[in-house]
């Protein structure tokens, strides 16, 4: 199979008055279509530049280096009048905060026929709002024709993210992008969220780079789990394979902070984790599909 999206070699440096600042350092990883793939790390690993990336959302200042293949097309290499065609019908984000992604003073009706519009521009004003009323009742809003022309702040937080997931889903891209999607959101909240997304992937069929710094939130969703740590993969596997035979120290340590039913809690740290040492050498194959660095 053909991988939908292949992010080869991707470096983005930021550079400011106190010098260059490299957030994403020779990252290369791929998702086939269809599959869910979480970029799991601390704050500050690159995984929202990452994402931001491959839109290409970055703050003009970023410079970048190395390609993103969405199928055939480098994305690095593609004009912005070609990637406006692209974004949100291709891929689209789902974001963190969703009342700093929604536009407070329009309804979100309005939102949705716009996102609507950007990518199927014949479509009548009577069918788009058909469609736009559509996504908000797959999403679970009540009465959605009722609710079309209300304002974000008229919706809890959780209604929020979900009309930004229908927003999202509404040009039936191959990949969502969602970044953090349930984090701003109490408990009970996230766990809907959670399985609302994991359904709209399932009857879209679309491919999911799902972003936390939550393992425990990763293993309810992803096939595939990829450990950043300062702007590199430390750690690629099959997500039952992590959880069970993590081999990275940083891998360890942050499972060893998640309480599950896989990690063994009471296991003796390894000697490099005692000590800090982190290996930064090249990946290697341990076992199908399970990649880690080693020491140089
Ligand atoms: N616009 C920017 N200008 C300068 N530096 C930036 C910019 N955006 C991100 N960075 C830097 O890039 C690095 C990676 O940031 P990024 O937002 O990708 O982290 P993250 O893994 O998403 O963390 P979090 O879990 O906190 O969301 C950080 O050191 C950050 O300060
Ligand atoms: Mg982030």
């Amino acid at each position: 199979m053909q991988p939908l999206l292949r992010v080869e070699h991707l470096s983005i440096t930021f550079a400011s008055d106190a010098g260059q600042h490299t957030a994403v350092d020779d990252l290369s990883f791929s998702i086939d279509p269809g599959e869910s793939l979480a970029l799991v790390g601390e704050s500050g690993s690159g995984k929202s530049v990452t994402a931001l990336a491959i839109l290409r959302l970055l703050d003009p200042r970023a410079r970048g280096a190395g390609s993103i293949w969405f199928r055939e097309q480098d994305w690095m290499r593609l004009a912005e009048h070609e990637m406006v065609a692209r974004r949100g019908r291709d891929a689209a984000m789902v974001f963190q905060e969703p009342m700093t992604a929604l536009n407070p003073v329009m309804s979100i009706g309005k939102q949705i026929a716009e996102a609507i519009r950007v990518h199927q521009r014949d479509l009548s004003r009577a069918t788009v709002r058909k469609h736009a009323i559509e996504a908000l009742e797959s999403v679970s809003i009540p009465e959605p024709h009722l609710r079309f022309d209300d304002y974000p702040h008229q919706f809890s937080g959780g209604q929020r993210q979900r009309i930004l997931i229908a927003m999202a889903l509404v040009n039936r891209p191959s990949l969502i992008i969602a970044d953090e999607p349930t984090t701003a959101l109490d408990v009970t909240v996230q766990a809907q969220i959670l399985d609302l997304l994991r359904e709209m992937k399932e009857r879209s069929n679309a491919a999911l780079l799902f972003i936390s710094h939550d393992l425990s939130v990763v293993a309810q969703i992803a096939q595939r789990v990829a450990v950043m740590r300062k702007g590199k993969i430390v750690e690629i596997a099959p997500c039952a394979q992590l959880f069970a035979s993590p081999q990275h120290p940083y891998t360890r340590s942050l499972l060893a902070a998640v309480p599950t039913m896989h990690s063994n809690r009471n296991a003796p740290l390894a000697a490099a984790e005692a000590i800090g040492i982190m290996p930064e050498g090249p990946l290697v194959e341990v076992a199908p599909g399970h990649w880690t660095r080693v020491a140089e």
